[in-house]
């Protein structure tokens, strides 16, 4: 079963083709990362226009990688939902104009259960099932309960930022650009991350849900009180700087990993998977890694280039879908706000 796979929800233009769900044939990226980079975030009216110029080449180059034609494919498959509606509805004509001119089945999918079935694309060997996953990307922190493949529970979600959301905001209001994860990653190794007390509060209704804007609200206002310049030149960013954002990340993986750590002794799970572009932080890896050696059980980890957004967890996901029997008409429309039944 081979399946062209299209995402295009933020502000990646992106398509794959994958085998059985499993193999990758080919998988192209193309990051908008750097127009959006001087806006301090995503623009979505120019997130669009971007995917527009982007996806005929996109497209074509995991074709010709693949070395596939359309005609021998068996389903497209492309994000349905959630995301920016103008960046969703460029997957989504392009994947419906070649189920049309191809005479192919079209296979919606949900962009988390993309996230989620990832490392089912670099995992040697079986999943142990149920997992638990946690999901930590720039529009979504949640935990899911996976009993069957395409099957989820939603077991917490953050109340306001996502995790990815926090670490973008923090950079810019510090100077440090868009996005803001990779380039606090690799600050907070040159920081204290003992240097200021930042803790996320638990829920005071005893909710597992997790909140991150207070974490952003604290950073923001050390910041005035101090006076703290932000960085104007990123291969010279001040030791203050990185002490504040290690002490930051240091205090949002915690509570990622106190979360899992929490439901797997409650859940009892046959494995562990993390992922999302969040799951590209180092610290956030080694500290799962650590608490899965203390739980006992296996983690399962995409590598970075199918952490971030990408079309072959997409692929992914659309053959479990497929075999689920999903199917999407001409009339398929983008869902800015899909849930993940
Ligand atoms: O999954 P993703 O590519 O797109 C969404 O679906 O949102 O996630 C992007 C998010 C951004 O907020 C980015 O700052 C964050 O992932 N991110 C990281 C790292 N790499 C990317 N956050 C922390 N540490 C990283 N190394
Ligand atoms: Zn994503």
């Amino acid at each position: 079963m081979r399946l062209l796979a299209i995402e295009t929800s933020c502000d990646e233009t992106a398509a794959a083709v994958v085998e059985d769900g499993r193999r990758i044939l080919s998988n192209v990226v193309s990051t908008q990362a750097e127009i959006h980079a001087r806006y301090g975030g995503v623009v979505p009216e120019i997130a669009s226009r971007h995917h527009i110029e982007n996806i005929g080449p996109v497209i074509g180059r995991a074709m010709s990688e693949s070395g596939m034609e359309f005609g021998a494919l068996d389903a497209v498959a492309v994000t349905q939902g959630p995301g920016l509606i103008g960046s969703l509805l460029v997957g989504i004509q392009a994947a419906k104009a070649i189920a049309l001119v191809h005479d192919k089945p079209l296979v919606p999918v949900h962009h988390i259960a993309g996230h989620i079935q990832a490392p089912f694309l670099s995992a040697e060997g079986e999943i142990p099932l149920p997992a638990l996953c946690l999901v930590v990307s720039g529009g979504h922190t949640s935990l899911f309960e996976m009993p069957a493949e395409g099957k989820y529970h939603l077991l917490a979600k953050t109340r306001d930022d996502a995790a990815g959301e926090a670490f973008d905001k923090v950079a810019k209001l510090l100077g440090l650009g868009y996005p803001g994860g990779p380039v606090i990653d690799r600050l907070a190794q040159r920081g204290n991350p003992e240097s200021h007390d930042f803790t996320i509060a638990r829920m005071k209704d005893g909710s597992p849900d997790f909140s991150f804007s207070g974490i952003k609200t604290a950073v923001l206002y050390h910041v005035r009180r101090e006076g703290v310049a932000p960085a104007i030149d990123l291969a010279n960013v001040s030791q203050e700087i990185c002490d504040l954002v290690a002490s930051f990340q240091r205090a949002v993986v915690a509570s990622l990993v106190r979360r899992m750590v929490l439901s797997a002794k409650e859940k009892r799970p046959g494995s562990l998977i993390l992922t999302g572009g969040v799951a590209a932080n180092s610290l956030l890896r080694r500290e799962a890694a650590k608490a899965a050696e203390g739980l006992g059980l296996p983690l399962f980890v995409p590598p970075i280039a199918l952490s971030t957004d990408n079309a072959a967890m997409i692929g992914a996901a659309a053959f479990v879908a497929w075999r689920k029997g999903t199917r999407g008409g001409m009339d398929l429309n983008g869902d800015p706000h899909l849930n993940l039944a």
